[in-house]
């Protein structure tokens, strides 16, 4: 089954075509990163203008790369809860059209779901059911349980900011370019993750917190350079050494991994019959989170990442997730009612 994928929930205009879910015939993403690299953010009402005018040669690009027409794709998957109004309006108008005017089945999916079934693209050995993810993203931070396909429990989250918006946030106080998760991971690679202790926050249960490590962070420095906590976060930078941007970005990083995995460990042993974890979104990119889950979990569970090309927003697993739906008979939806929903969790 070959299924045209659509991803525009944020900043990225994406198209892809996957067979059975796991077999990568193309896979097309324009970032807008140039565009908002000047702000340090995304602006809505440009994302969502500049996904209007790329939307439809980048779909193009995905059937040519592939090397097909429209009469080949069995079905059309679009991203249409959580994310940006105007961004999963332009995609979902898309898709709504593309599924009448070629009468093909639509499929409404998920985008934490999407996340999740990134790690069965290209995988010859799957993920094992039941399993938990830990979904890390720009909007997101969850611990999910699986106990099957299209089965999914929220069994953490965070309960202020999300993991990835914390890297973005602490990469600006350094003066560390936009988007700042992979400054961050880049910079640390020099920088010594033990020369700033960091607290954990104290939450119960498996839920998160992030707010509190950013301002840790902001205090941590102001402290460094004996300022005062009045002085502004963006005039920090300006004070800082090469060494200390390093130093502050390896100690912020290892905390943040730290608190993450120590959530996973307490997830785990509630759960006790986890074949497999599975990290997911933009933040699974990072290198030390990778190295610290494999170097805890790998000798009990079956560990798994996406590719690094498919742990930002891509197409290609909207349409992974799409076709392990259709699998649970799970039946398509109208192209003429489908709406769109900023926030949702995933169920
Ligand atoms: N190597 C990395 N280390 C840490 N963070 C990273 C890395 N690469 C990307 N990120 C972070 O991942 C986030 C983007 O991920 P993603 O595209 O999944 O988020 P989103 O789609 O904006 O949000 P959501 O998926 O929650 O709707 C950003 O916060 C970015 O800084
Ligand atoms: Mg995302």
């Amino acid at each position: 089954m070959k299924i045209l994928g659509i991803e525009t929930s944020c900043d990225e205009t994406a198209a892809a075509i996957v067979e059975n879910g796991n077999q990568i015939l193309s896979n097309v993403v324009v970032s807008q990163i140039d565009i908002f690299a000047e702000y340090g953010g995304v602006i809505p009402e440009v994302a969502a203008r500049s996904h209007l005018e790329t939307i439809l040669p980048v779909i193009h690009k995905s059937l040519r790369d592939a090397k097909l027409d429209f009469e080949d794709i069995d079905a059309i998957a679009v991203t249409h809860t959580p994310g940006l109004t105007g961004s999963l309006l332009i995609g979902t108008l898309t898709a709504r059209t593309l599924a009448i005017l070629k009468r093909k089945p639509l499929y409404a999916v998920h985008h934490l779901k999407s996340h999740i079934y990134a790690n069965w693209l290209s995988a010859d050995n799957p993920p094992h059911f039941p399993l938990l993810a830990l979904v890390v993203s720009g909007g997101h931070t969850q611990i999910i349980y699986m106990r099957e396909h299209n089965h999914f429990e929220i069994i953490g989250t965070t309960r202020d900011d999300a993991v990835g918006e914390c890297f973005d946030k602490v990469a600006k106080i350094l003066g560390l370019p936009y988007p700042g998760g992979p400054a961050i991971d880049q910079t640390a690679q020099n920088g010594n993750p033990k020369r700033y202790p960091l607290p954990h926050p104290k939450v119960s249960n498996l839920d998160f917190s992030f707010s509190g490590l950013k301002t840790a962070v902001l205090r941590t420095i102001q402290a460094e350079l004996g300022l005062s906590i009045k002085t502004p976060s963006f005039e920090l930078k300006n004070h800082l050494s090469t060494q200390q941007i390093a130093d502050f970005a390896a100690s912020f990083q290892n905390t943040a991994c730290d608190i993450l995995l120590e959530k996973l460990s307490l997830a785990l042993q509630s759960h006790p019959n986890i074949q497999s974890i599975v990290l997911a979104g933009g933040v699974s990119a990072n290198q030390t989170l990778r190295t610290k889950t494999q170097s805890i979990f790998s000798k009990q569970y079956q560990i798994y990442f996406p590719e690094p090309r498919f742990s930002g927003d891509n197409g290609a697993m909207v349409a992974a997730a799409a076709y392990f739906e259709s699998l649970t008979h799970t039946p398509p939806t109208n192209p003429y009612t489908l709406s769109i929903a900023p926030r949702t969790p995933i169920h």
